[in-house]
């Protein structure tokens, strides 16, 4: 069992050695299906047009571009324990507006950089699973969003459905590594990816810690078979 801060260290760690071949390996070994999840989420937040949003374990700003395409007057706070991811996203940012609405910050998840009761949304995809303190970071997002504002964790599950689970653990223990491996060079990477997902909560035991970190309601959605889900909480 590692200490949270050697966990940390291992993630920042595998994620800056990937993070140049991060958005690539994305779009390949989703069948580009990412976008759809990451579109799903921000149609979430569609009541609140305007003010900030904070999207947590951003990375390579994927959903951070998402939530200004979508709505032309919001502004994402983008945080991320990784320079090297922040970096990365922001080399490729495009030269449209949206440069001047996503504001990258390096960052810990588990000790937010911004007062109580600041953002409308929050956002996290893929990151829950690879914060240290898991209860801690949700805790942190309760306490930034405003009364009445959003939590939306996009996080892979594990599916259920007797043809697709068998079919899926091959491709994510077998296909991917292998693929992933030759493509970032760090094979280990996508090793931790499926060890990760087969370690992490199912998807009850997460909606009880979103509750126990404050939510008032929460409730999830398998999307894609149960691959990933998306978790909704209300401040
Ligand atoms: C799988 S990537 C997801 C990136 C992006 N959200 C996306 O949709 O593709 C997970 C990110 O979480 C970040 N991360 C993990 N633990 C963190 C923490 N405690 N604080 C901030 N960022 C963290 C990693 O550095 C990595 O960039």
């Amino acid at each position: 069992m590692q200490q949270p801060e050697e966990k940390k260290k291992f993630v920042r760690d595998k994620f800056a050695s990937i993070s140049s071949r991060y958005d690539l390996l994305n779009s390949l070994l989703s069948f580009q299906v990412d976008r759809y999840w990451r579109w799903k989420t921000t149609r979430q937040l569609s009541r609140f047009p305007e003010g900030a949003v904070l999207d947590l374990c951003a990375g390579t700003l994927p959903l951070s571009l998402e939530l200004t395409r979508q709505q032309k007057k919001r502004r994402v706070l983008a945080v991320d324990f990784c320079e090297d991811m922040l970096r990365s996203g922001v080399k490729t940012l495009p030269t449209d507006d949206r440069r001047n609405r996503i504001f990258p910050v390096c960052g810990d998840g588990e000790e937010i950089p911004a007062p109580n009761n600041t953002f409308w949304g929050c956002t996290v995809a893929f990151g829950v699973r690879n914060l240290s303190q898991t209860q801690q970071g949700l805790n942190e997002m309760y306490r930034v969003l405003r009364p009445g504002g959003k939590l939306l964790v996009l996080e892979f599950s594990r599916p259920t459905n007797p043809i697709i689970k068998p079919l899926y653990n091959f491709y994510l223990n077998k296909v991917l590594p292998k693929i992933a491996g030759l493509v970032s060079g760090d094979k280990e990477a996508y090793e931790y990816l499926a060890s990760s997902i087969a370690a992490f909560y199912e998807p009850k035991e997460l909606l009880q810690m979103i509750r126990a970190a404050g939510f008032s309601s929460a409730e999830h959605k398998p999307l894609t078979f149960g691959i990933v889900t998306l978790y909704i909480g209300v401040k």
